[in-house]
């Protein structure tokens, strides 16, 4: 969890989780991160400049035009989750529209999902630096997180889910990012995801499988997702975040088809229905075919910017930091010398005006996990400010080690 907790000062009973919560300092200095001038590598922001902000225009303009339900409460858009289920196609995965389950964006797919299957109290399996979205989810149920480790090229301890699970474990779910994991910026093997799989039917234990980087693999497609191995125990999560844009706010899940009215009343509750305006644009953008080409573009300027990432910590880090190539995602995460602690190269980033996470903040257990990390993201700045950002970077570390 984020450490460094401040509790927020308020005279009223707040819930148990509220308590314990609040704005951490390092929330409070990654916002300091925003100023003008800073470059920010913090957040997984996509590109605003690619945003295909016509082609989008034109389709919503014409639902408004032809039909004012556009803009009234609705059910899910069957159109769109008839282009949903094609898309996971093109992953690999087969699924019928009816198992598809439109959401407000992947986050509140995690949530939907934690909701339906967590008790207060129970047990989650995740890596030990996990997305700390899937932490903010769960967080009032005051869940236990039994995590594992993941190794820094084929990811999640497979041996170390299996001896949980030997032993007798029987967590609620355990959450895996495959591609592009963040913060971890590596892909799952293909025979982590065939092991995963198994081993989810063997103990009859749900994954649920966080995919907002499939679409996003610049080295050749992405290796097919789990789901495509278990149609039953992996519950898919998808999101046109970053492939089109995250103020949609849309996403969805790929699930069993007896589960989808149990998540229809979790959703009422949550937010009654996904946006009708966003749901039908979004379907009529589709049905003009535009995707293949504006993912075509993106994957192409998102693989320079890694590159040109890349080539800027060779340049600039100090000898024995290291990285992978990530084949997908936003985000390279950098391991620097034992030694180096993040929060404090942080703080000498933020005097050079530039911005990270440092990667503790991912750590489930609360533990120091990672504090000799740093999750950096690529896909928001242009390759100019990727080279001025890690040049500044490159002195902060210099500085700290001063
Ligand atoms: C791993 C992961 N899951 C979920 C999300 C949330 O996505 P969405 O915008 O679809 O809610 C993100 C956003 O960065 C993410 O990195």
């Amino acid at each position: 969890m984020m450490t460094e907790i401040a509790p927020a000062r308020t005279r009223m009973e707040l819930a148990a989780w509220a308590r314990a919560s609040g704005a951490s300092a390092l929330q409070t200095m990654l916002s300091v991160g925003t100023r003008p001038g800073t470059i920010s590598f913090a957040l997984g922001l996509p590109a605003p400049e690619l945003f295909p902000t016509e082609e989008y225009g034109r389709a919503a303009a014409a639902v408004l035009a032809e039909d004012p339900r556009a803009l009234q409460y609705s059910p899910p858009h069957a159109p769109l989750q008839a282009h949903v289920a094609a898309l996971m196609a093109q992953r690999g995965v087969t699924c019928a529209p009816e198992q598809v389950f439109l959401t407000t964006g992947a986050q509140q797919g995690i949530a939907l999902l934690a909701r339906l299957l967590l008790e207060p109290g129970g047990e989650i399996i995740t890596e030990t630096l996990c997305y700390t979205g899937l932490q903010q989810a769960v967080e009032p149920f005051g869940p236990r997180f039994l995590t594992v480790p993941s190794d820094p090229e084929t990811g999640i301890d497979v041996d170390a889910v299996e001896s949980l699970l030997a032993s007798g474990s029987r967590p609620a779910f355990l959450y895996t990012v495959p591609d592009g994991n963040n913060p971890l910026s590596l892909s799952l093997s293909a025979e982590k995801r065939a092991r995963l799989a198994a081993l989810a039917a063997e103990h009859g234990v749900p994954i649920i499988e966080d995919d907002p980087y499939g679409f996003l693999a610049y080295d050749g497609p992405a290796a097919t997702p789990i789901r495509a191995l278990d149609a039953e125990w992996v519950l898919y999560v998808g999101s046109f975040s970053k492939i089109l844009a995250p103020g949609l706010r849309l996403g969805w899940i790929v699930v069993p088809e007896e589960l989808v009215p149990l998540l229809a009343i979790a959703k009422e509750a949550s937010d009654i229905n996904t946006a009708t305006l966003a749901q039908r644009a979004a379907a009529r953008y589709l049905d003009g075919g535009h995707l293949a080409g504006h993912l075509a573009t993106v994957r192409r300027e998102y693989r320079l910017r890694r590159d040109t990432m890349l080539a800027a910590l060779e340049t600039h880090f100090p000898a024995g930091s290291r990285w992978q190539r990530p084949s997908a995602g936003v985000f390279v995460w950098v391991e620097l010398p034992e030694g180096y602690d993040t929060a404090e190269v942080l703080r000498a980033a933020l005097e050079q005006r530039v911005a990270f996470v440092p990667g503790h903040a991912f750590a489930a257990d609360g533990s120091r996990t990672g504090s000799n990390c740093m999750r950096l993201n690529f896909s928001h700045s242009t390759p100019q400010v990727i080279e001025e950002g890690i040049a500044r970077l490159g002195r902060a570390l210099e500085a700290v080690r001063a």
